[in-house]
């Protein structure tokens, strides 16, 4: 969350330090560990404010500035190239009915009757790729984007083996060629389970991890992923190549392509929806997922008469497998304790196998999925896997097993014992334990050491990752009980690096309340809410003796908590639950036994906000912002919230379905934003 820009030279300085370093370390992440930190709408705030500030303060551009680096932004870090041929779709069928249909339309068109020749091939679930080559030479290649055009990823697909930089043979002086990128399911799980020991981003199925390693800024990465490619079209061409599609897919395989061998000519009907079975069978045996058949009159004269018809061909037609489903008994249901603290029931299920794939585990979402679905521990139920390699469960079959009782929610976190919460409003449960629970420990300890909080030098993700697993570091407080004898001769350690780290470790025994409030990693309690706090109580020693307090009071008194407090009730709500657990308090304080030294905060700045001052209506519904944490933030920000319009109102914020009080406003002549203005005036977003 951003504040209002800086107003003086020295604060845009230290903004515009502290956007290269944050942008920095988000481009990393990115690029480097394909495991982006922040959303990419969030990453262009910040490279948008980043520009608002050097606008305003030209002279203060830094030689580093994320403005004058290359490739920057993801989001629109590829070229775009126009398609000579636009990329079309295909019109689908899943059944023989809708196939017979399909030929008879082609039939009708071309005024004829008799059978077509067909090619059927297997149907890749993947995505697709046009590649250019001009005089035998791969000249660019881009993505199909919406059809029209793509994204430039000549660079990337320069990387992968099965497609050739330079052509086999005599070629057309120009010639685009179209297929299928993909990743081989094995190579797909050797992937997830580096990318899971590195601590990476873990694909869903092999269609996203393709176009993942396909879409990398860094071509080195898209090097070091098991890509391949299927060819099977064709787009523009200076001259014909072939009078069928499957002499054509011969060309492709001279050239240097790998065409898939179980693409075949089909001299009927009848033989294409024998084909239809026999791929089906084959299907989960396959080293890579297909998702259903591609037939395609073989003449490609007739294809050529036959056109196209919206933004499908008349002449090829995908006929779609039926997702993959199997029935196998819920054996039991887990639950599990991501890093946030999120608990996500498991169907522990018999192990069956679904597509070619040994299951054993199905996500149950939520208890509100548990509940649509009305499943129990012992029913048999239907199990798909649509493309995912984590199925899902479809329905029950039959009555309830025999005995059985209805899920009941976790009251505590199965790893830590700490209450586990839901919410109104929020599907997901959640573990209040924080600190101490084990499950959240290792990203707590990171959060902890991390820059807005303890900003320890040396002692970054990786690093706190492989002092976890080697139980260096279990609490935070461990961190200050680190000895260099530990960890010198550790890979990549030596003696005067440990000691630095040992160093910068005893520089932050001192440290600021917000930042101390901050590191401790409460749900909600961000860097600015965490200043709010610490100006508020003044002393840890304060904080520490009102958080005793607020532990003991009821909703309603949290409510008034929030607004006194102008963080909003939501807020105080999480600061109270992380206090009732006795050992969040037990951590808290060890941490303080260090000893550590607190600074006191500075008192409350009056506010240099646009809305100080202000007396403030909000009407209609907000979709950023829940009403009483927008009414909060407005406070804090030195404004007055009031219910009705009046003369005395100075600013209206319309949300959706504003009723008369946006017309009192407008009688008034009182000044009204709508929700993005609001957010601009309140610095939660530059313009
Ligand atoms: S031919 C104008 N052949 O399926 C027709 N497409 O649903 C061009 N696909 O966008 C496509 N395997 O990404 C064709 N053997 C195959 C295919 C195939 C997979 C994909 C392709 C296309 C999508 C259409």
């Amino acid at each position: 969350m951003s504040n209002a820009g800086p107003t003086t030279p020295n604060e845009a300085e230290a903004e515009l330090a502290r956007l290269a370093a944050l942008i920095a370390d988000y481009d990393r992440a990115y690029h480097e560990q394909d495991a982006p930190l922040v959303s990419d709408a969030e990453y262009d705030a910040l490279i948008r404010r980043n520009r608002a500030i050097e606008a305003a303060f030209p002279d203060l551009i830094r030689a580093d500035s994320p403005s004058r680096r290359v490739g920057a932004a993801p989001s629109s870090g590829f070229a775009k190239i126009r398609h000579a041929v636009p990329m079309l779709s295909l019109d689908n069928a899943f059944g023989p009915e809708d196939f017979s249909g399909f030929v008879e339309r082609a039939q009708r068109f071309l005024g004829v009757t008799h059978e077509f020749a067909f090619v059927g091939e297997p149907k890749i679930d993947g995505l697709s790729i046009s590649l250019t080559y001009i005089n035998g030479d791969l000249a660019f290649a881009a993505t199909r984007g919406d059809g029209s055009e793509g994204e430039d990823v000549t660079a990337n697909i320069r990387v992968i083996a099965s497609i050739p930089g330079k052509l086999h043979g005599p070629a057309p002086a120009r010639i685009e060629i179209r297929g299928e990128v993909f990743m081989a399911k094995a190579d797909f799980l050797a992937l997830n389970a580096a990318q899971e020991a590195a601590g990476a981003k873990i694909f869903a199925n092999p269609r996203n991890a393709a176009a993942g390693s396909l879409r990398q800024l860094d071509s080195t990465i898209t090097a070091s992923r098991p890509l391949r490619m299927f060819a099977y079209a064709m787009g523009e061409s200076s001259e014909a190549v072939a009078t069928t599609h499957f002499g054509y897919l011969e060309r492709l395989r001279d050239w240097g392509f790998e065409v898939n061998d179980l693409s075949t000519t089909l001299a009927t009907t009848a033989d294409a929806i024998a084909f239809q079975d026999r791929v089906g069978a084959a299907r989960a045996g396959l080293a890579y997922d297909i998702d259903g058949v591609v037939y395609k009159i073989d003449a490609l004269d007739l294809q050529t008469r036959l056109g196209f018809v919206g933004r499908a061909p008349r002449w090829a037609i995908a006929w779609k497998f039926p997702a993959e489903r199997a029935t196998t008994k819920l054996e039991k249901i887990d639950i599990q304790v991501g890093r946030t603290g999120a608990l996500t029931p498991v169907a522990r299920l018999t192990p069956v196998g679904v597509g070619g794939v040994l299951v054993s585990n199905a996500t149950l979402h939520n208890e509100d999925e548990i509940a649509r679905l009305d499943v129990r521990e012992g029913d048999v139920v239907e199990l798909q896997r649509a493309g995912d390699v984590i199925p899902q469960i479809v329905a029950r079959i039959g009555d309830h097993a025999q005995g059985s009782t209805a899920f009941v929610p976790p009251e505590t976190c199965p790893a830590c014992g700490s209450p586990a919460h839901r919410p109104a409003g929020e599907v997901v449960r959640r573990c209040t334990g924080g600190l101490i629970c084990p499950a959240q420990a290792e990203e707590h300890l990171i959060h902890f050491a991390s820059r807005g909080a303890f900003d320890i030098e040396g002692l970054g993700e990786k690093t706190v990752r492989e002092f976890f697993a080697d139980k260096l570091i279990a609490t935070p407080a461990d961190i200050f009980r680190l000895r260099a004898e530990q960890i010198i001769g550790r890979e990549g350690w030596g003696e005067l690096s440990a000691r630095n780290l040992i160093q910068a470790i005893n520089q932050r025994r001192t440290i600021a309340l917000d930042r101390f409030i901050y590191a401790l990693g409460i749900r909600r309690i961000g860097e600015a809410n965490a200043k709010l706090l610490a100006r508020h109580y003044g002393s840890v020693e304060n904080w520490r003796a009102q958080m005793e307090l607020a532990v003991q009071i009821g909703s309603e008194a949290r409510e008034a908590l929030g607004n006194i407090l102008r963080i909003g009730p939501a807020i105080a709500t999480e600061l109270a639950d992380f206090f009732a657990v006795g050992r969040n308090r037990e951590r808290v304080d060890e941490l303080l036994a260090i000893p550590l030294t607190v600074l006191p905060a500075e008192p409350e700045a009056i506010s240099d906000s646009p809305l100080a001052g202000k007396t403030i209506v909000f009407t209609g519904g907000l979709a950023t912002l829940a009403r009483p944490e927008a009414k909060a933030l407005a406070e804090r920000l030195g404004a007055k919230v009031t219910d009705s319009v009046s003369k005395k109102t100075d600013l209206v914020v319309l949300g959706t379905d504003a009723g008369s009080k946006a017309k009192k406003a407008t009688d008034l002549g009182i000044q009204t934003v709508d929700e993005a203005g609001f957010r601009v005036l309140a610095g939660l977003e530059s313009i």
